[in-house]
C-alpha cells in the first residue's frame, strides 16, 4: 500500500462517510443504495450473506430485518461480532457451507454476496476467480432460496459475464444489473439482482 493509495482512499467520500457513521465498510452504502432503489431486503426476511468480512453489509441487513429474524453471515475472514448475527467462518467454495448454513435455517428470503478474491493484479485471472464466487454464490442461493426469494451478487464485469447473467435467468422471473451511486465508477464490478426465484433447484 502506498502512501498515495492511502490518500485517495482515505479522500473518497464514502470511505469517508463510513468512519463517521461507525459502519464497519465503504461497501455498506452500495447495499444500503441497492435497497433504497429496489426495495429486496425488508422487514422480518431471513437474509444469508455470503462474504461479510468486515461486516458492514450485515449491520445493515440487521438495521432493516429487524431484531427476530434469522441473519447468517459467511466469509473465510473472521468479523467481530454483530449481536443477533450467526457467522460461519467458511469458505463458499466448499461442499460442507451448505451443511453448516441450513443447520441454522433451511431457507432464506434473500441471498445477499458481495465476494471478491485476493485480486493479483492480473485482470483476466482476477476476473474469472470472481465469476467463480459469484457462481458458487449462485448455486448456495438456488439451494437455500424460498420461492419468490431474491439475489443479490456482486459481479467484475469481463468476457465470462454474460454466460454467468444466462445461467441467473434459468432461476430467476427477472434479473436487473446495477451499478449503485458508492461502487467506484472506475470499477468494472456490478451487482445482479435475481429477483422471484422460480423455486427450480437444479
Ligand atoms: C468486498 S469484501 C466484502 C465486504 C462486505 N460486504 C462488507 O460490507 O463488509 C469481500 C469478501 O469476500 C470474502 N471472500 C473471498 N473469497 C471467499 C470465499 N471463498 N468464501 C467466502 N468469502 C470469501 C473476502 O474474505 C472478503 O471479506
Amino acid at each position: 500500500m502506498t502512501r498515495r493509495w492511502l490518500r485517495e482512499r482515505r479522500s473518497e467520500h464514502y470511505y469517508k462517510l463510513a468512519k463517521k457513521e461507525n459502519l464497519r465498510s465503504r461497501a455498506a452504502f452500495k447495499l444500503k443504495q441497492l435497497n433504497e432503489k429496489y426495495n429486496i431486503i425488508k422487514k422480518g426476511d431471513r437474509v444469508l450473506d455470503i462474504g461479510s468480512a468486515p461486516g458492514g453489509w450485515l449491520l445493515s441487513i440487521k438495521e432493516i430485518v429487524g431484531e427476530n429474524s434469522i441473519i447468517v453471515g459467511v466469509d473465510v475472514q473472521t468479523i467481530s461480532e454483530i449481536e443477533g448475527v450467526h457467522f460461519i467462518l467458511g469458505d463458499i467454495t466448499d461442499s460442507e457451507i451448505i451443511d453448516k448454513i441450513t443447520r441454522i435455517s433451511s431457507e432464506f428470503d434473500v441471498v445477499t454476496s458481495d465476494c471478491s478474491p485476493n485480486v493479483s493484479g492480473n485482470w483476466e485471472l482476477d476476473h474469472a476467480r470472481q465469476i467463480y464466487l459469484a457462481e458458487k454464490s449462485l448455486e448456495t442461493a438456488i439451494k437455500v432460496l424460498a420461492k419468490g426469494g431474491s439475489l443479490i451478487v456482486k459481479v467484475f464485469q469481463g468476457e465470462l459475464f454474460e454466460e454467468f447473467i444466462d445461467k441467473i435467468r434459468r432461476y430467476f422471473s427477472k434479473v436487473i444489473v446495477t451499478k449503485p451511486e458508492a461502487s467506484r465508477r472506475k470499477s468494472s464490478e456490478v451487482y445482479v439482482l435475481g429477483l422471484k426465484f422460480t423455486g427450480q433447484r437444479d
